[in-house]
């Protein structure tokens, strides 16, 4: 390892040695093309920038007026919102290269890049895992690690070098768009998460000249998920304290771990949209966090400085304003000619000074070198043999199995036994294209069912695992696939009720379809009426209802839940969730998720669960006396097993923690039911009183998966420092304060004291 880091660091000397060779050499055009990225469809035959013909084939004019006479410096996405064989990206993008390295004077490579979300989005093929917040459900560092291995690989073996991921957003607002997108609502998680999916893509010691591993892209810097409306890219108002306590750690800890870009928020906060804010992206990203990276755009977002929020009043200021904000390249993606233009006038005017384009020259040539695009510009298929193999397929499988969450099993409902008859029913029983999500062989997911028809749906997956006999299927609503990303109806609903009479078991499969972003915009959190509707006529039967929710944020189901006898959380788990899915209702799979964010029960009651004091204050806390309302339908950590769980009181090295010192935390776990299972221990702190900013009700603090042997025990042991205790007080520092804390594991707490 020494060895290793060593080589590591001579290569960083080297390759920043290149960059100011090659800097000396560039003209401003040269340099400011480097610095605008566009969408493949504005180099694709059939012309309007927006689509291009089929079969897709490169437009060797409009590659030359790009690539040659424009000089830019990186291609994103695929073109009409489809995903394309390995070969097919090996033949685009060595011509892309071939154009950009022989018929330029420098010969500078093409960086392309792409969204590899849960596996490389757009290949055919290639290894769908469950999305992230299934992927944080699994509370196991290795399976994300894993995951984000496997998806460098593949994307390396569609030839590109780039992935647009991990999402480190805070995922705390289930209204939000892209909650499922993110690791879930807690900074710790989403910290731990995050540094393991960026070093499965960029490698331990970020060696991504390696052709297995890529560079990452963390996103979206900073606060994107928060906003008011709970709908995207619309204002978010975010204080400095909020800002630095639970939305910047992670970003911190993932660039600590040698993240090589980051992508920007395409929202506003306090007014200000992100891609304009020198505070941010330049005085706390580069100057204070220390970030030597690129930093890119999101989609369109200088132009957005000026067509949508009014901070510019023209496409030049735009630019002006967010290059010398900070930004490094523009995801322009269609109209890169004003871009370009703008920015070298102007440089010129001395309205962009020289230093600043040459400091995002440098981020972005490093990147090229650092990946070795000089010498290896594409990574050729048949060198990865491993792609979409049996090995790959198995790990997601593993994934998803872990990320299903049980969150209610009365009377053990499940596991189903041995030979009962089972009615399949609601619109997610035979679909993979809700089982995927969005970023799924295209944007909206919507292609899913043309790419993955080799996989088992949940219903699929049950008649092989059941027997067809044993398994019937009404789907009782189904979603119409015009368009509408929400749009429903009645499918049969009478007949699902009549076939659930003469059904020893329900699996009733709701939830939401396929959407990210905008179009995934919401006005009602409630599960649907027609959805509500199935659920309640099922339940009035008095048959057994399993409800299996497939959905990318917990949409509300307190309308019939107490009418369900079990309820499973699958969240959005990829081409295998229907057989994990499966395993799990028959039992031959003991559930392990635990929830990444609260579930809540009603839409005017949106809780995490660090909520302050006076959002859970009861009768007996506080002046006034009336009733709390922190009311989830499931609580944040909350999954169940088949086992049972039992937890020894928890011992501590000492009941009193110094400033330097460490306290050794630790419990016993047994497993006192009669199958082998994972639990995840989750250890949270609570501080009881602090100067100002009152404390949150608890935070995670660590967490370990354990497998357990029916009858075995184990002891769990964590490590806490004062750093782990802080929090940002009011002027923006992080603070240990001398006082009680308690430790809460599942059913077990312990106080301890803490002086600096
Ligand atoms: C999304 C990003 C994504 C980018 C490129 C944007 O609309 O917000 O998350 O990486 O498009 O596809």
């Amino acid at each position: 390892m020494l060895l290793c880091l060593s080589l590591a660091a001579n290569a960083q000397i080297d390759n920043r040695a290149k960059v100011e060779t090659m800097l000396k050499k560039m003209t401003l055009e040269e340099k400011v093309g480097q610095m605008a990225q566009v969408t493949l469809d504005v180099i694709g035959k059939g012309g309007n920038r927006y689509s291009s013909d089929e079969p897709f084939a490169l437009d060797q004019k409009e590659m030359e007026k790009a690539l040659v006479q424009y000089k830019l410096g990186s291609v994103l996405n695929t073109s009409n919102n489809r995903a394309r064989t390995p070969q097919v990206w090996f033949d685009i993008i060595s011509k892309i290269q071939q154009v950009a390295m022989k018929q330029t004077k420098n010969g500078i490579p093409v960086l392309y890049g792409i969204d590899a979300i849960h596996g490389e989005t757009y290949t055919a093929g290639a290894t769908m895992f469950p999305q992230q917040i299934g992927q944080a459900a699994t509370f196991n560092r290795s399976l994300v690690r894993k995951g984000a291995e496997i998806t460098a690989y593949e994307t390396r073996a569609s030839s590109i070098p780039w992935a647009f991921s991990p999402l480190l957003d805070l995922g705390a607002d289930p209204r939000f768009p892209r909650q499922w997108e993110s690791f879930g609502e807690d900074p710790y998680l989403v910290t731990q998460m995050g540094i393991q999916a960026v070093k499965g893509l960029e490698g331990e010691i970020n060696d991504v000249a390696n052709p297995y591993h890529v560079a990452s892209s963390i996103k979206h810097f900073l606060g994107y998920q928060v906003t008011i409306s709970g709908k995207d890219r619309t204002p978010a108002f975010i204080s400095d304290q909020a800002l630095r306590e639970y939305h910047l750690p992670q970003f911190k800890a993932a660039i600590d771990a040698g993240a090589k870009t980051i992508m920007i928020n395409s929202g506003l906060i306090n007014g200000v949209p992100v891609h304009a804010n020198y505070k941010l992206l330049t005085r706390l990203l580069k100057e204070e966090l220390g970030f030597k990276g690129l930093a890119v755009t999101d989609w369109g977002d200088i132009e957005n400085l000026h067509q949508r929020d009014h901070v510019a009043k023209d496409n030049k200021e735009a630019v002006m304003i967010a290059i010398n904000a900070g930004i490094d390249m523009s995801m322009v993606a269609y109209n890169y000619e004003p871009f370009c233009d703008d920015l070298i006038a102007l440089v010129k005017e001395g309205k962009v000074k020289m230093e600043r384009i040459d400091d995002a020259v440098r981020r972005i040539l490093l990147v090229k070198y650092e990946l070795d695009l000089f010498n290896k510009p594409t990574t050729n298929p048949k060198d990865y043999p491993k792609f979409g193999s049996k090995e790959f397929e198995q790990a997601s499988y593993l994934t998803a199995a872990e990320s299903i969450t049980l969150l209610k099993n009365t009377d053990n409902a499940l596991p189903i036994s041995k030979g009962a008859k089972i009615l399949v029913t609601g619109p997610h029983a035979n679909s993979m294209r809700t089982l995927n999500g969005a970023w799924t062989y295209s944007w909206q997911g919507e292609k899913t069912e043309e790419f993955a028809g080799k996989y088992n749906t949940i219903l699929e997956a049950l008649q092989l695992k059941a027997g067809k006999e044993n398994v019937s299927y009404v789907p009782g609503v189904s979603y119409k696939m015009d368009g509408k990303y929400f749009e429903e109806y009645a499918d049969q609903l009478e007949q699902a009720v009549a076939a659930a009479k003469n059904a020893d078991v329900v699996v009733l499969c709701l939830g939401e379809n396929s959407y990210t972003e905008t179009p995934g915009n919401l006005s009602d959190l409630y599960l649907s009426d027609l959805q509500t509707e199935l659920a309640k006529r099922l339940a009035a039967t008095g048959k057994k209802i399993i409800l299996v929710l497939n959905e990318g944020r917990p949409r509300i189901i307190s309308k019939f839940e107490k009418n369900m006898n079990a309820v499973m959380q699958a969240y959005l788990p990829g081409n295998f969730g229907g057989d994990a899915i499966a395993d799990i209702l028959l039992g031959k799979v003991n559930p392990s998720g635990k929830l990444p964010y609260t579930y809540p029960q009603y839409p005017n009651a949106l809780f995490t669960y660090y909520h302050k004091p006076s959002e859970s204050r009861s009768t007996t806390e506080g002046v006034y006396n009336y009733d709390a309302d922190y009311n989830p339908q499931y609580v944040f950590g909350h999954g169940l097993s088949y086992s049972t769980f039992k937890y020894s009181p928890i011992k501590l090295s000492s009941t009193t923690l110094q400033k330097n010192e460490v306290l050794t935390v630790s419990v016993q776990v047994t497993n006192t039911g009669k199958m082998q299972g994972k639990e995840s221990v989750l250890l949270f702190t609570s501080d009881l009183v602090a100067t100002l900013i009152s404390p949150d009700a608890k935070r995670l603090r660590g967490f370990e998966k354990i497998e357990l042997k029916a009858g075995e025990t184990k002891t769990v042991t964590f490590k806490l420092n004062r750093d782990e205790l802080g929090f940002i007080d009011t002027e923006g520092k992080k603070v240990t304060e001398d006082g009680d804390f308690t430790i809460q594991i599942a059913d077990q707490k312990i106080n301890f004291n803490y002086k600096n």
